[in-house]
């Protein structure tokens, strides 16, 4: 069975008092609500990860970190290595997010890197991809979104499935108010699926969470959540606010427990 993840990416968004007053707030409505099938996740900033870990340390929720070095230590100013968020006790970082592809030029190989960098430290990549909209106008999605996996995945083994997670974001829902349907999100997820069921076989496949990112929020998730692909959001702007991440937990959860009135 995998777990609904309801992942907030809160980008450059926050300070430390900020960050301190909305997990203060997920630890109160996490004490009132408890849904195992469901995962609470944050990516705050890096300054602020250990105050948000402090925080929800012992509540059923996961704090990532946004970025990780493709190196394992040394002389790389400004970078943050993998065994270093593994010893705060993080559990969780996102690679290969269109922002960093487009404005830092990361390649598939620099996230293949990172990839096996947060693997080696046992912490859950979630990887993303996601094509533009030229490239989907083009009639080029499935192509572009099955080169971005091959690029991350190139050689990498997994043994459970629960080891890493995948985010489809078209680069053109991000951000813009556009959400893919849940049909279009279902078709590019079912074709992810089917890509790691020949890659890796379908008891692995069938355990990797693929959440699905691009202007998420309480209004379209429940919808979105009830493709048979599509296991939880990795959500930005709609993250922020913290009564709106606490209604996507409530859609979550009444759309694992087949609620109908979600
Ligand atoms: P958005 O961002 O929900 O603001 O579109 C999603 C993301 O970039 O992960």
């Amino acid at each position: 069975m995998r777990k609904t993840i309801i992942a907030g990416n809160w980008k450059m968004n926050k300070d430390a008092s900020e960050t301190e007053e909305f997990c203060v707030e997920l630890g109160l409505y996490l004490g009132r609500h408890n849904e195992d099938r469901v995962l609470p996740l944050i990516a705050p900033g890096f300054p602020f990860l250990t105050r948000a870990l402090e925080i929800l340390s012992g509540l059923p929720a996961a704090v990532a970190a946004q970025d990780v070095s493709s190196h394992a230590a040394g002389a790389y100013t400004g970078e943050v290595a993998a065994d270093q968020l593994r010893s705060l006790g993080l559990s969780h970082c996102i690679v290969g997010h269109s922002e960093r592809r487009q404005y830092h030029s990361e390649t598939d190989a620099e996230i293949r890197a990172k990839l096996l960098q947060l693997k080696k430290s046992g912490l859950i990549p979630i990887v993303c991809v996601g094509e533009s909209l030229a490239q989907r106008e083009n009639g080029e999605t499935e192509q572009v979104v099955l080169a971005q996996m091959s690029g991350c995945f190139e050689q990498v083994d997994l043994e459970t499935g629960r080891e890493v997670v995948v985010a489809y974001e078209p680069v053109w829902a991000i951000g813009t108010g556009k959400t893919a349907t849940a049909e279009q999100a279902q078709e590019v997820h079912g074709i992810i699926r089917d890509w790691l069921l020949q890659r890796y076989g379908a008891d692995i496949a069938g355990r990797i969470s693929i959440l699905y990112g691009g202007s998420v929020k309480p209004g379209n998730l429940a919808e979105l959540l009830q493709q048979p692909d599509i296991d939880g959001g990795l959500i930005g702007g709609a993250s922020l606010q913290i009564a709106d991440f606490c209604a996507m937990l409530d859609t979550a959860v009444q759309v694992v427990r087949g609620d109908s009135e979600c």
